[in-house]
């Protein structure tokens, strides 16, 4: 069931901007050519790559997109499926189903996912047309400086597709593992389901007037072993000899949104202007606060942190992705091969509400990024910002590292970000208080 048709596969299906405190604000946009949910036609709602499931090898000219959102066309949007309007440096959320993804992995031991479910790439690029983009061109390619595979675009965030909260209504089919009944106690939107969410940033030096497409990438593989933290970052991780787990099959979905790019003053904006609109005074101030609409609620650790899982491709001294254990909703499951169902309390509790990474400074990049360099020497990787110990990579934790520590689902902290806009750079300084 969770395989079978387009209606258990996974789509952008809206976006809608945040407000600096995290709530949702105004009309939702939609991804380019966006077929509502119900209207089932699989090659329309998801792309999925390779084709047909089952196959190994992703070809070198399979596209990154459907068809129908390949050209940026006048029929691409409509008045009951707009295009967003943001300004530079807004944050948005882009929402889809789980469908079954988040909540009964652990249901079909023969396939086992990362823990993550996926990691979810987002893309940005200002070349809206992608009829001669390949998948291979640009996934793992495009870099968070810009300056990876051909250079038209950019990674501009990694999350891991379980947002935390997310589930879909109880089923028919059950709640084998116990995350629906957890979460439907724990964040409880009204109707029975929760959508997830990726959040990012709009950059913040692109230009008015433009249009930022961004390509939405869900890379979820079957490894080779149940208790792998997140999926690899490389092609190169499908060999039984190396003695790590690795991808058994890949499987992607993909989706595209577009954004058009107006003035942070805009009146389209409603009330909550673009970040850039208060300048005058050269500061803004951000202060994410707990929703009491679960609904509408950003993720804290989204707005915090644009790459939640660490890969090289995002400037990282990583050889493989690697995300911070306590970063990972349900990371108690890392490293585990066989749990038992329906999952024990305390691992539903871990790094629920998005992970825990909202709580501290996000790790830095190393400064000079690019996968295509060679291997940094050992002395960088000291550098790097977190202790390995802490850190979940495609290697199973050793089971005597400390698990994650469960996270309260209704702690109110209040995170106060502030935003100084000198013209196009934005500087974020965070402070937690009780
Ligand atoms: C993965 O390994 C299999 C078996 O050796 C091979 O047929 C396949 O082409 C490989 N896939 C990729 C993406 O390298
Ligand atoms: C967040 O900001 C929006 C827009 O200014 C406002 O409507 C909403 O009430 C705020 N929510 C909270 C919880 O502060």
């Amino acid at each position: 069931a969770l395989l079978g048709s387009a209606a258990a596969h996974t789509w952008p299906e809206r976006t809608t901007r945040l407000a600096p405190n995290g709530t949702m604000v105004g009309n939702p946009g939609f991804e380019r050519s966006h077929h509502p949910r119900g209207s089932l036609d699989e090659n329309k709602q998801v792309w999925l790559l390779p084709p047909n499931g089952g196959a190994k090898v992703f070809l070198s000219d399979a596209k990154i997109t459907r068809e129908d959102q390949r050209t940026l066309t006048d029929s691409s949007y409509s008045k009951d499926f707009p295009m967003l309007n943001v300004a530079p440096g807004d944050f948005v959320a882009i929402q889809y189903t789980e469908n079954g993804h988040v909540t009964r992995s652990e249901s079909m031991p023969n396939q086992p996912r990362p823990v993550n479910r996926g990691t979810v790439y987002v893309y940005g690029t200002t070349e809206n047309d992608l009829s001669n983009s390949n998948l291979i061109d640009i996934h793992l390619k495009w870099t968070a400086d810009g300056t990876g595979g051909n250079k038209q675009g950019k990674l501009l965030a990694t999350r891991n597709y379980d947002d935390g909260q997310c589930h879909e209504a109880m089923s028919a089919a059950g709640d084998p593992v116990g995350i629906s009944k957890y979460r439907f106690q724990n964040f409880n939107s009204g109707d029975g389901g929760l959508s997830c969410q990726t959040d990012f940033q709009i950059p913040t030096d692109i230009a008015v007037g433009k249009t930022l497409t961004v390509i939405w990438v869900w890379d979820w593989p079957v490894m080779s072993e149940a208790g792998v933290a997140v999926t690899p970052a490389s092609y190169n991780a499908n060999s039984s000899t190396s003695g790590k787990p690795y991808v058994v099959l890949p499987e992607l979905y993909t989706g595209v949104v577009d954004y058009k790019i107006v003035d942070p003053c805009d009146d389209s904006l409603g009330s909550v202007r673009g970040p850039t609109c208060k300048a005058a005074n050269g500061k803004f101030v951000v202060q994410f606060a707990k929703q009491p609409n679960i609904a509408v609620a950003a993720i804290k650790s989204h707005m915090m942190n644009p790459f939640l899982v660490q890969v090289p491709q995002a400037g990282f001294a990583v050889s493989e992705a690697t995300a911070d254990l306590t970063d990972i909703p349900l990371g108690a499951l890392v490293g585990v091969k066989d749990p038992k169902l329906p999952l024990d309390n305390s691992i539903l509790a871990a790094n629920a509400n998005g992970g825990d990474s909202a709580n501290k400074p996000p790790p830095q990049p190393s400064p000079s990024p690019s996968p295509a360099a060679p291997p940094p020497p050992a002395s960088s990787k000291a550098a790097s910002p977190t202790p390995a110990s802490s850190k979940a990579g495609s290697s199973p934790k050793p089971s005597s590292a400390p698990s994650a520590s469960p996270r309260p689902a209704d702690d109110d902290d209040v995170l106060t970000v502030t935003v100084t806009v000198p013209e196009t750079t934005i500087f974020i300084t965070s402070t937690r208080t009780p």
